[in-house]
């Protein structure tokens, strides 16, 4: 059996509750791939992977959430920044499901972007699902909050269930590992083998997937994670986690100093937008009509232009794009077009 057959089949021990539309489209970019004047470029559309306008995080939510349905949940607790995509993919799922939904909101990690910022976007969705949502401070412990509400929920009699922020956690990068068979069997379909995967990297599970699914099935494609948080090593080392762990659900080998997490493409800080983010995105617009946002998905854009424009690839290569979501931001985001 072939390396990616038997992932396939380690995959589909893992219960999953069908969130996700499965698969999700590969398409190529042949205009922004002749205005780079680089490899052919193909976008994964992660974007369109189903109910609560899509997203990375219901791979993830697929295998997480089936253990909260198991257990008996009647509450999803999880927690975000105001324009978080993640808490919105929750809120979406436990509406989709018939479960309550009470979100921790942190405020004071990023500054808030205009006026639309704390009312339009994901913080419009997040009540437009049905979400209760709890305003905190952010102190930089990603989980203090939601797990602090989780507890108080209990004790007012609830059956409350903690989806970590980002949805991140190694069954969530089990998750994740699909998409990586996903692209290497559509990649296989056109003829090629990529040489690299490239996609933004946040709270880590993505990445972990990817590369621990990418080392089987995609061996020889470079698994290419952008730093989006402007905290590379945190990035690097909760992929890290997440992957090892991950692997071991899997029974595979890892080696997390195979880990590509490229610096430098985060802007000033996470979730402010700066010029080479402004630029992807318009780019991505106006050749592929592709809409992508200013916190994540644009970012990743402009690290994988950063480097094909130094050169990493030769244009007889093909190089695959995860849209990975977040486009409801972009309506938080006055200003950017
Ligand atoms: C649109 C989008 N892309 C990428 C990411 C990063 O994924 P991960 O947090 O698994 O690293 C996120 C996560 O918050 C996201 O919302």
């Amino acid at each position: 059996m072939s390396m990616a057959a038997g992932l396939a089949q380690r995959l589909a021990r893992f219960p999953r509750l069908g969130l996700a539309t499965l698969p999700t489209s590969l398409e190529p970019m042949p205009r922004l791939s002749a205005h780079l004047g680089g490899p052919s470029l193909w976008v994964k559309r992660e974007d369109l992977c189903g109910r609560g306008l899509g997203g990375n995080k219901l791979r993830k939510l697929d295998l997480v959430l089936h253990e909260a349905v198991q257990q008996g949940a009647d509450t999803l607790v999880s927690g975000g920044v105001v324009q978080s995509n993640s808490q919105r993919q929750v809120a979406a799922a436990a509406a989709q499901l018939g479960l309550a939904c009470h979100l921790a909101v942190y405020h004071g990690r990023v500054a808030p972007q205009g006026p639309a910022y704390a009312t339009s976007g994901n913080a419009l969705l997040n009540r437009l699902f049905g979400a209760t949502l709890h305003d905190v401070p952010w102190t930089g412990d990603r989980n203090g909050a939601i797990a602090a509400l989780v507890e108080t929920l209990r004790a007012e009699g609830r059956r409350p269930f903690l989806v970590p922020y980002g949805v991140s956690s190694p069954l969530g990068a089990v998750g994740y590992a699909s998409c990586a068979v996903e692209i290497a069997g559509q990649c296989a379909a056109q003829g090629f083998a990529p040489a690299a995967v490239v996609f933004c990297s946040g709270s880590g599970a993505t990445q972990a997937g990817l590369a621990v699914a990418g080392a089987a099935c995609l061996p020889g494609t470079d698994i290419v994670g952008i730093d989006i948080d402007a905290e590379p090593d945190r990035v690097r080392a909760d992929v890290a986690r997440y992957a090892t762990g991950a692997a071991a659900l899997l029974g595979l080998p890892f080696d997390p100093r195979t880990l590509e997490v490229v610096a430098g493409h985060a802007g000033p800080a996470y979730g402010v937008p700066h010029k080479a983010t402004l630029e992807a995105l318009r780019l991505a617009a106006r050749q592929e009509a592709l809409v992508l946002d200013p916190v994540y998905s644009a970012k990743g854009l402009a690290g994988l232009i950063a480097l094909l424009l130094a050169g990493r690839w030769r244009a007889d290569q093909h190089v695959v794009f995860i849209h990975t979501g977040g486009a409801p931001s972009l309506f938080a985001h006055e200003g950017v077009a």
